[in-house]
């Protein structure tokens, strides 16, 4: 995969991934990136108000470029998203989503 000048880590804000603890997912990103020294790397954001469909999977995280879903991320995940996809340009394929389940839409989308 191309290194990313800037990747945008967006956390979903979404009323589930809310509860399952999206503002502190944020936090850890944002304080994973300073202390690695890595916050001219990335931009991290929480969506408010929009839900992407699986919440079941949340809190999920999408980064760009490269379009990437992350879900079940803990605060833990966050650390190792920021070393090895933001700062080494691979992302973490464990944590990718991208399976069928996953792909699928929940049937109760609190839109
Ligand atoms: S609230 Fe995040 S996917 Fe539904």
């Amino acid at each position: 995969m191309v290194h990313a000048e800037m990747y945008h880590l967006r956390v979903c804000g979404g009323p589930r991934c809310a509860e399952r603890g999206s503002d502190e997912l944020r936090r850890a990103f944002e304080q994973a990136l300073a202390s690695r020294g890595l916050g001219n790397r990335a931009a991290v954001s929480r969506i408010d108000g929009v839900c992407h469909g699986r919440c079941r999977f949340g809190p999920n995280v999408f980064v760009s470029p490269g379009d990437i879903w992350y879900r079940d991320v803990s605060v833990a995940d966050a650390m190792a998203i920021v070393e090895e996809h933001v700062g080494a340009g691979r992302p973490v394929t464990r944590l990718i989503g991208e399976s069928p389940a996953f792909l699928q839409l929940d049937d109760d989308v609190p839109w």
